[in-house]
């Protein structure tokens, strides 16, 4: 039983606002690029956190609604708002498998960097559904490495964050959304070089722990090695990790 997001979240929302993946400006320009946001569009960013695509997506769009489970991260996103003197976004708590919100209620739904923790996959592509506009889009952009690199890693991402619950491979991704109704019109994995200490430090994992999540992907063996390409520079490690990045209509 996956531990509830709010538990691992609460207490880590500011380093979500200034981590190098999350306020990067070329990955929020990624997700734009998947989006297409338009001036008229009511927008929904679900599992919103400290606000990063729900700001990358406010100047382009009418409004925006960032919706997360997590209180602490949204009152971190508020005071960015304020900072950025952002004025058309609005903070919403709910569940990502539950929306609070009637049918066809948006012109865009995005989610980012968070799929991984919910607790029913379908309900969630389900409830996308149903809150877009027919004739609208959905971008999704979450973690999904390749098999078996996927399997490694899975070990590694409970340890570090409790409230992981799976990650997706692409195929599995665009399987689910089909069943879901969506036409996928574009579904790639990218792969980044990744800041292991980075990534850990999100969470505040504690050094022993970080150390033996370290050695797990150091001594990955075969195919996960192979496309995990675990190395250290300076000491640190670094290795690949992979994001779905999908653009998919509601007709
Ligand atoms: C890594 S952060 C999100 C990052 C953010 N989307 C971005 O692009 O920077 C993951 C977020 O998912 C939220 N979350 C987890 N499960 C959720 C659920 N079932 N419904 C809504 N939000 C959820 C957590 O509270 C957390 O804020």
């Amino acid at each position: 039983m996956s531990k509830d997001a709010r538990d691992s979240f609460r207490d880590v929302a500011p380093n979500y606002a200034k981590s190098t993946f999350h306020a990067s400006a070329v990955r929020l320009q990624e997700v734009l690029d998947l989006a297409h946001p338009r001036p008229g569009d009511l927008a929904l960013d679900v599992a919103t956190g400290t606000g990063n695509t729900a700001f990358a997506l406010a100047p382009k769009v009418r409004r925006v609604v960032g919706l997360d489970l997590t209180r602490e991260m949204l009152d971190e996103a508020r005071k960015v708002a304020a900072e950025k003197k952002v004025t058309n976004v609005e903070w919403v708590i709910g569940d990502a498998c539950h929306l609070p919100f009637p049918d066809e209620t948006f012109d865009l739904y995005t989610v980012r960097a968070a799929p991984h923790h919910f607790a029913d996959i379908d309900r969630f592509m389900a409830e996308a559904y149903r809150v877009l506009k027919p004739k609208h889009d959905a971008a999704f952009v979450d973690c999904a490495p390749p098999l078996p690199a996927r399997d490694l890693l899975h070990e590694v991402e409970v340890k570090r964050d409790p409230s992981h619950v799976m990650s997706l491979t692409l195929d599995e991704w665009v399987g689910k959304l089909q069943r879901a109704g969506f036409q996928v019109e574009r579904a790639e994995a990218r792969e980044l070089d990744w800041n292991y200490e980075e990534w850990m430090g999100n969470m505040d994992v504690k050094p022993a722990l970080a150390a033996e999540l370290a050695a797990v992907i150091e001594s990955a063996e075969g195919q996960a090695r192979k496309q995990l390409r675990p190395e250290r520079r300076e000491g640190k490690l670094w290795h690949a990790y992979w994001h779905a990045l999908i653009r998919a209509h509601k007709a």
